[in-house]
């Protein structure tokens, strides 16, 4: 019997959960969904709105009859706002990079996603995928707390920085972890049992590799109770 696969990948900033999971989503045909992506385009569309982001008042008003939506282009699932595409060029702007760690530490915020982040399984499951790939901060410990597997992934914060500025992005992200690390509503952790990997002195593919044997240690352990074949 075929079944389907989810896999939970958390960590701070730049710490290389975007290209992990679009590369093992890739391998495995599983649907990437990057759940920062979302955070993201809320708070662009918040900007974009000239909504005052130090009330939450406001956030809550902002956020009345907003209607998320998805589009699947690849193996990539794509928040749509009121029926708007987002680019990257948008969501990944220094104003964007400034308040968005501000945005997702409400908990209206937070609550306001959820269900839309779980109903990603389903969007998986109807596009025929063998599994997703959710990546964020919280969706070992909140939003897929079933998943098959969860990894953590660790970067020391002079990695990260060079990594950031890499991408030719203005980004505070020692900043921004500790607001995601110390808010009070779905922090990032590490939770016991998911799979940490230090990124620091790997390479893209090494990751890849380790979190693909874990994978496959899993699937010969449900392949063998009759409950997952991998492609
Ligand atoms: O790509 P990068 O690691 O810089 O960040 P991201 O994954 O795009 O997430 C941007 C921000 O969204 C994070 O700094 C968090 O404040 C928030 N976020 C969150 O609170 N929970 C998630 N599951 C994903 C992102």
């Amino acid at each position: 019997m075929k079944s389907f696969l989810i896999i939970a990948i958390d960590g701070g900033a730049a710490s290389g959960k975007s290209t992990a999971s679009a590369t093992l989503a890739e391998n495995l045909h599983f649907l990437h969904v990057d759940t920062g992506f979302h955070y993201r385009a809320v708070t662009f569309y918040l900007l974009k709105k000239g909504v005052a982001l130090d009330s939450e008042k406001a956030i809550e008003k902002g956020l009345e009859r907003l209607e998320l939506g998805t589009e699947v282009q690849g193996q990539t699932a794509y928040l749509i706002l009121n029926g708007k595409a987002f680019s990257l060029k948008e969501v990944r702007s220094e104003d964007v990079n400034q308040a968005v760690s501000v945005v997702a530490a409400i908990p209206y915020v937070r609550q306001f996603l959820l269900e839309y982040q779980r109903s990603q399984v389903k969007v998986a499951r109807d596009h025929h995928f063998s599994g997703i790939v959710m990546e964020g901060r919280d969706i070992g410990s909140v939003v897929l707390r079933n998943a098959d597997l969860r990894v953590f992934l660790y970067a020391d914060v002079e990695t990260r920085m060079r990594r950031r500025a890499h991408q030719g992005e203005m980004d505070s992200i020692e900043h921004r972890d500790k607001i995601d690390s110390t808010r009070k509503a779905a922090p990032l952790v590490q939770v016991p049992g998911a799979v940490m990997i230090d990124t620091t002195d790997l390479s893209k593919e090494g990751v890849v590799e380790l979190i693909l044997e874990k994978v496959k240690s899993i699937n010969d352990e449900l392949t063998s109770e009759g409950k997952f074949v991998a492609k």
